[in-house]
């Protein structure tokens, strides 16, 4: 089913927010909801949950330089579109630069409404946000890839306060939903079904919610169902999915197909993940690099991670100059992973004073840092 896009009007004129509730209710696409607040703040505008704001910019906000800011942190995907009176071209460019991603002239009619909108979904399209893609890839199973992800993903939504997103890509036996205690009710399979009639805004209804800064969007159910992961349909959801997150994850099958490759492909960052278990996973790992190397800019895109090895600065100095690219060290943790896991509650039991937070910690810190 295609949800609608929620917009929210904020107008503290309330006959002329009226007047626009008026003019724009029934339309097919759009959900138009209200906010007012009478102290010209955001108080419990997140918790409308919408995914465009038209904000009166003459009288309702005193200071838009100060408020646009905090609205990009409380909610990173919001389309912000200013509603006034009079434009022209000196006030448009003025509130272009200050983040309003499109403009709109009272009173509105529903074609000026339409179009504004098609301009502020257009516009993050066309510039893109700053996500990141990071795609995890392994060459054997069980290297403690899907565990990195979910605990990565808890810290970048910490170290950067904005939205990240999780993508269970995997084809074999996707159990993202297992380790998180999440019962979807919609996965990549339905994603992918939907995705020609999806925004950015629409797909977000396809995640679940972990945290209040984590989401989630649960791989296919059975391994019959993931043939619907195509490496063309992958790509596309990527791609759409980047405007809501700062971050995006994504867990693949171990082995190497054509899914990895095109997710390798739509990534920032490509982590090729081993578990440290004598010089095999080594082996496989060094074969791995081959393949990857044959990527755009490969030094800068990836990265190693190694787990079950404990954290020692030198050793991941002198692997790092064998592989010839940044490695991680994430040390054996089994009893506080896999009770975590086993529990599906992978996103609270982790605590924070473990040696494996405090190194996912750094490699979030290290990610956050380097992307800004
Ligand atoms: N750092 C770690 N130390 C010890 N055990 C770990 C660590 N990370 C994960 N594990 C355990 O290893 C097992 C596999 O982990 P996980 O499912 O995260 O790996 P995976 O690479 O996603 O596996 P799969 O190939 O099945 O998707 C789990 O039992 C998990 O609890
Ligand atoms: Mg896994």
């Amino acid at each position: 089913m295609i949800q609608k896009i929620r917009v929210c009007i904020w107008d503290e004129d309330n006959s002329s927010r009226a007047g626009m509730l008026r003019v724009l209710q029934n339309l097919e696409q759009y959900q138009i909801i209200e906010y007012h607040d009478g102290s010209g703040g955001i108080g419990n505008l997140e918790s409308l949950r919408p995914q465009a704001l038209l904000v009166d910019v003459d009288y309702t906000i005193a200071q838009p330089e100060k408020l646009i800011p905090q609205l990009r942190k409380a909610m990173p995907g919001l389309k912000l579109v200013a509603l006034g009176k009079r434009w022209d071209e000196n006030a448009r460019a003025r509130y272009e630069e200050m983040g309003f991603d499109a403009m709109l002239l009272k009173p509105v009619d529903v074609e000026s409404f339409q179009r504004a909108l098609e301009a502020a979904f257009a516009v993050k399209a066309r510039l893109g946000n700053n996500c990141q893609v990071l795609s995890f890839f392994s060459p054997k199973g069980k290297s403690g890839r899907t565990t990195l992800i979910v605990n990565l993903a808890l810290a970048l939504a910490r170290v950067s306060g904005e939205k990240v997103g999780i993508i269970d890509a995997e084809t074999n036996f996707a159990d993202m939903d297992a380790f998180l205690n999440l019962n979807p009710r919609s996965t990549i399979v339905e994603a992918l079904r939907d995705l020609n009639y999806l925004t950015s805004g629409t797909l977000e209804k396809y995640f679940e919610e972990v945290s209040d800064r984590v989401f989630v969007l649960c791989g296919a159910k059975t391994p019959q169902q993931a043939a619907f992961v195509e490496p063309e349909g992958l790509t596309k959801l990527l791609e759409m999915a980047r405007p809501s997150f700062r971050y995006l994850l994504v867990d693949l099958a171990p082995g190497f197909n054509a899914i990895s490759i095109a997710a390798a492909e739509a990534s920032e960052k490509v982590y090729l993940t081993t578990m440290a278990d004598g010089t095999f996973e080594m082996k496989h790992l060094q074969r791995a690099m081959e393949i990857f190397r044959s990527l755009d800019n490969w030094q800068q895109r990836l990265g190693c991670v190694i787990t079950r090895m404990t954290p020692d600065v030198r050793r991941a100095k002198e692997l790092e100059e064998e592989i010839g690219c940044p490695v991680t060290l994430i040390p054996n943790e089994y009893l506080l992973c896999s009770i975590a896991a086993n529990n599906g509650r992978m996103a609270v039991d982790i605590g924070s004073g473990s040696l494996l937070t405090q190194q996912i910690d750094r490699m979030a810190f290290a990610i956050h840092g380097e992307g800004r």
